[in-house]
């Protein structure tokens, strides 16, 4: 049976493009819904240009009622029947409740090499720590930020002279590639860590 997926963005929606590009042919999944907690975020009105439904919901709608806007998103990616969520650049920390709740069936992509650099700045953190490299890991969403089991990773230079920016552009191509390769094993049900270059 063919997996639907929906996507979680909150900006421009560069890895969404990427994985809901990637699902056509004989790949096991298909986009069902693209959702945004921003509601002018880029990514929208790409998803709208491939054909892919679209909701907003907006988190400042919400105040500090976090659990009304779990609510909501909840409600919406259910509508949906979702077999798999796809967190691509969403940038609102859910709460280890909701995040349990979806474990099995949520995946995320942050661009460091987790278990390092989990949250926000991870670029800058990087090359403030003097690492050698850099990358991004996709994994499986569980209760704990940036914590679950990693289902693929991409592995970059750092660069003399890098800046957060030159090295985050150096990475985005790499999220491109890796994010859909995972999630083609993953709606397969392969969950064989995808290594790249
Ligand atoms: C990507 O670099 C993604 O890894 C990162 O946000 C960017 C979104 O870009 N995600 C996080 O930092 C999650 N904590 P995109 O909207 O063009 O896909």
């Amino acid at each position: 049976m063919t997996k639907r997926v929906a996507i979680l963005i909150s900006g421009s929606g560069s890895n969404m493009v990427a994985l809901a590009g990637s699902m056509a042919g004989d790949h096991p999944a298909r986009p069902v819904l693209v959702v945004s907690n921003v509601p002018g975020a880029g990514g929208l009105a790409k998803a709208q240009a491939m054909g892919i439904p679209t909701a907003v919901v907006d988190h400042k709608a919400f105040g500090k009622d976090r659990a009304s806007f779990e609510a909501a998103l909840a409600e919406a990616l259910e509508a949906a029947r979702p077999d798999i969520v796809c967190l691509a650049g969403f940038m609102r920390i859910l709460s280890a409740e909701f995040m349990a709740r979806w474990q099995g069936r949520m995946l995320n992509i942050h661009p460091s090499l987790l278990p390092k650099y989990p949250g926000l700045h991870t670029h800058a953190r990087a090359i403030e720590a003097g690492e050698a490299e850099a990358g991004c890991s996709v994994h499986e969403v569980t209760a704990e930020l940036d914590g679950g089991p990693i289902l693929g990773q991409a592995r970059v230079a750092i660069l003399p002279g890098d800046t957060p920016e030159s090295l985050a552009a150096r990475i985005l191509p790499w999220e491109h590639r890796l994010y859909p390769a995972v999630l083609r094993r993953y709606a397969a049900g392969d969950r064989t860590p995808v290594l790249l270059p």
